[in-house]
């Protein structure tokens, strides 16, 4: 009785917790709420379960505990926003490892309970998926493993495997069998279709994959839930499960991908045809401006709209960013961020990152809400930005990015780019913004390029 009790406690901690998440300025208390909810469940769990424990188990789960705090608390400060898909990945592949772990471990266990061993199936299988899959996504964005290797013909390989997956699976239940070893060929199975899966996905499509693999993981938690009737389990994996999911939707559609091809694997080959495509039909000239030329013109708008991108937070030039902003609206010009839904490496990632500034929070102004206000910008400034503001997505069908929603700051009056040089952003294909008339190239690291500007305006 006590146990569901605290069980439902850390359940309502788990809701409301997401719910804090859904913005910056409640994010931080959502995460700890949410935290220490997870640990009033294993607390609890410790203390008031009904089976005998001995005390080498509870010694061995004290260690458990003490080694996954000490390492998770550790990666976790060190790591840095823009490696955060790494670590969510990492994260993934561990849970849908325990999924697969505990599932084998309660195999021997089932007898002839048809339901019970369909859930153990299921948890050996997205669990293994799951722990194989996100070990590669994470490779590959370590830059540790070659990229997009395709075998011949890898989708109908992949469609195979993930039948034969689902048929043998349904065989180990029907047939009741209690030989390990069909388990065992399962789950090699299930880690070899994880591999196969992320292996030919490539560029721009890997954190949406990383988001699948996050709801995949979810579902293997609500499944053990299941399997041990334990609704802490359950809840936290469902809500994990369907915000992973809707994450995986909000990337398709700010990156114009259907789920269905994300789930068939078919991403990458249009992106380098077409990368090559755009690259080749993109001559012309460019300007480049100075430091001080900027800052002239900033001096004497009425509006400028910032556009941060990943390099932005590459440079970690967040703070940088938001003095400049302070500068500006001191000398009464109106300034506003425009936030594209996937700028940066994950969805509110550039909220997060000028919310640590103390940013306001009125002046992140999502894409649909600032697109208008471009035609009436003095300046928009695109800080390490590149894909989320290229025209291409409106002027080019044979792009990659053609269909995807974009920052329209080509309708500002003046626009200003600053990156290090003319090379491409994350999808890998050249932006014919750089060469538009009313486009000068403020070339450096974001961090010192915007602190020359704070420096020039601070002396006007
Ligand atoms: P990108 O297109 O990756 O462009 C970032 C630009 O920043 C680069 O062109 C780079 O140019 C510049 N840069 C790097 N370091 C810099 C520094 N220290 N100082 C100044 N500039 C620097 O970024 P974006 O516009 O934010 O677009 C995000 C991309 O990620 C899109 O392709 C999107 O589809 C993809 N993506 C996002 C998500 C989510 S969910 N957010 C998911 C999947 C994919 P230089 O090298 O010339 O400096």
């Amino acid at each position: 009785m006590i146990l569901n009790v605290l069980y439902l406690l850390a359940t309502i901690t788990f809701i409301f917790g997401l719910k804090l998440l859904g913005h910056p300025e409640t994010a931080k208390k959502g995460n700890l709420i949410a935290a220490s909810g997870m640990a009033l469940a294993i607390v609890a769990t410790l203390i008031f379960n009904e089976h005998e424990v001995s005390k080498k188990v509870y010694t061995l789960i004290g260690i458990a505990i003490v080694v996954g705090v000490v390492i998770g608390w550790v990666i976790a400060i060190r790591v840095k926003m823009t490696k955060m898909p790494e670590l969510v990945s990492l994260f993934n592949g561990f849970g849908g490892a325990s999924a697969a772990l505990i599932g084998v471990v309660e195999f021997s266990h089932t007898g002839d309970n048809t339901l019970q061993m369909i859930t153990i199936i299921s948890a050996i299988v997205i669990g293994s998926l799951t722990f194989s899959g996100s070990m590669i996504a994470w490779a590959k964005l370590n830059g540790m493993m070659w990229k997009d290797i395709r075998l011949p013909k890898y989708n109908l390989i992949n469609n195979i495997i993930f039948i034969g997956l689902i048929v043998f699976g349904a065989y180990i239940v029907w047939s009741q069998t209690e030989s390990i070893f069909v388990v065992y060929i399962l789950l090699s199975t299930a880690l070899i279709y994880g591999v196969l899966f992320v292996i030919p996905i490539g560029g721009a499509d890997m954190p949406v994959v990383i988001s699948l693999l996050n709801a995949l993981t979810g579902i293997a938690a609500a499944i053990t839930g299941v399997l041990y009737g334990n609704m802490v389990m359950m809840v936290g994996g469902i809500l994990v499960g369907s915000a992973g999911l809707i994450l995986t939707f909000a990337m398709c559609e700010g990156m114009n991908r259907s789920l269905v091809n994300v789930i068939f694997g078919q991403f990458g080959e249009t992106e380098t045809e077409g990368a090559e495509g755009s690259a080749a039909a993109l001559k012309g000239t460019y300007k480049s401006a100075t430091v001080s030329d900027v800052a002239i013109l900033m001096n004497y708008s009425q509006q400028v709209i910032i556009v941060p991108g990943y390099g932005l937070a590459v440079a970690q030039a967040q703070h940088a960013i938001h003095e400049l902003e302070q500068i500006l609206e001191n000398k009464g010009i109106k300034v506003k961020y425009a936030i594209h839904p996937v700028a940066g490496r994950m969805p509110g990632h550039m909220n997060v990152l000028l919310a640590e500034t103390n940013v306001e929070y009125d002046k992140l102004v999502e894409m649909d809400d600032v697109n208008p206000e471009f035609p009436n910008t003095d300046v928009v400034f695109v800080v390490g930005a590149n894909d989320v503001v290229n025209p291409a997505a409106h002027n080019d069908p044979s792009s990659p990015i053609y269909g995807m929603p974009i920052l329209d700051v080509e309708n500002a009056k003046q626009i200003i780019v600053n990156k290090r040089s003319m090379k491409p952003g994350y999808a890998g294909i050249e932006n014919e913004l750089f060469y538009n008339q009313k486009t000068s190239m403020l070339f450096g690291d974001a961090k010192s390029v915007i602190q020359g500007l704070i420096t020039e305006l601070k002396g006007m």
